[in-house]
């Protein structure tokens, strides 16, 4: 419990996003009443609609109001209306970008053996954590077409990643893994083999950074075997750090094996900063609508958004409840095979807080 009241935007965004967000913010409600603490929400509108109405994506004068609150609650940019990337750079990259939110924080937690496509492993099994870097690599949009629509056409797409850059997301990984105090031990996926710029300033790094934390084990894995791993041997994981392509890439593989989109949440994290979170599944523009969507993802989202503002024991007590409601209720974790609609399973939560 604190004194502070947290301040809250927003943003539903584009498909099923506002559908999960309602659930989440229902057990926000019932959190707060049960944890006695207090918070203001507010809405804002961005998304596909707001653009094809407006043409705008996200304003400065947006971006100023966000910038008046303690954190961001997201559900999901993308629709089909608007061309590929458009609202995916206009809102969601370009919020990670202004706010510096620097990590983008995956858990991969399988909470029920049943959903887990890989056989044999169970949730002891699967329980690691991917820290990405959110605002360089590939992401950062530098590069050029030479002779455009030419017969001779070259693109170029820079991965940026700079010293200050690479060395706040690797200290972040090795202070979580520490605070985590699992198997301490902390696993830099990269391609040193081929990306020799990138990977050598990273790999540099991370090993002057180790130095300061000589009660973490380290390793390094490949970007293509941590895949192989993370289908062979999740077990060997705890926490692991990455850029921000490699990072999208394995998450989508970790939300897979912790029992797909509907329950993976993640975090865009500025440690200093304004803090934003997701469930990491999109919109779904197929099951807008339908009442059937898993809200989970975006209900775990919301537990690590009330962690960040030092909600601890409301973060605590949400997990458990989804864990339960996975175990005890749940049919499966998709869109339509929930054996509940959307509502029910955000009902099903605030019962079991
Ligand atoms: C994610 C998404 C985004 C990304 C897209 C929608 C721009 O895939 O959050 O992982 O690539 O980061
Ligand atoms: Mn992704």
């Amino acid at each position: 419990m604190s004194e502070k009241i947290h301040k809250i935007a927003v943003i539903a965004g584009d498909g099923t996003g506002p559908e999960v967000i309602q659930e989440g913010l229902k057990v926000l409600a019932a959190a707060a009443s049960k944890f006695n603490f207090q918070y203001q929400t507010e809405i804002f509108d961005f998304g596909a609609q707001h653009y094809l109405q407006t043409g705008q994506t996200l304003t400065t004068e947006d971006l100023e109001a966000l910038r008046r609150f303690d954190t961001i609650y997201l559900g999901a940019i993308g629709a089909p209306s608007v061309k590929p990337g458009i609202l995916e750079q206009g809102i969601l990259l370009k919020l990670r970008f202004a706010f510096d939110q620097y990590i983008n924080l995956r858990p991969v937690k399988l909470y029920d053996q049943r959903f887990c496509p890989l056989r044999d492993k169970a949730p002891e099994d699967i329980d690691f954590v991917v820290v990405r870097e959110n605002t360089e690599g590939l992401y950062k949009g530098m590069g050029e077409f030479q002779n455009k629509e030419t017969p001779s056409e070259v693109a170029i797409q820079v991965s940026y990643n700079t010293r200050k850059g690479i060395e706040r997301c690797i200290r972040y990984a090795f202070e979580y893994t520490r605070k985590r105090n699992k198997k301490k031990n902390l696993t830099l996926c990269g391609k040193t083999n081929v990306l020799t710029y990138a990977w050598d300033l990273w790999r540099r790094t991370f090993e002057d950074v180790a130095k300061e934390y000589p009660d973490i084990q380290t390793d390094y894995a490949h970007v293509d075997a941590t895949c192989m791993w993370f289908v062979r041997h999740p077990e060997w994981f705890d926490v692991i750090v990455t850029d921000n392509m490699f990072g999208d890439i394995i998450t989508d593989l970790g939300a897979m094996i912790q029992g797909g989109m509907g329950i993976a949440a993640g975090g865009n994290i500025n440690p200093e900063g304004i803090s934003m979170f997701e469930p990491i599944g999109g919109s779904a523009p197929k099951y807008t609508g339908k009442n059937v969507i898993n809200p989970l993802a975006a209900i775990c989202a919301l537990a690590m958004m009330l962690e960040n503002l030092g909600e601890t024991q409301a973060a605590k007590t949400i997990e458990e409840a989804v864990i339960k409601v996975v175990k005890e209720r749940l049919k499966s974790l998709a869109a339509g095979k929930m054996g509940y609609s959307t509502s029910e399973v955000g009902d099903l939560v605030v019962d079991n807080l």
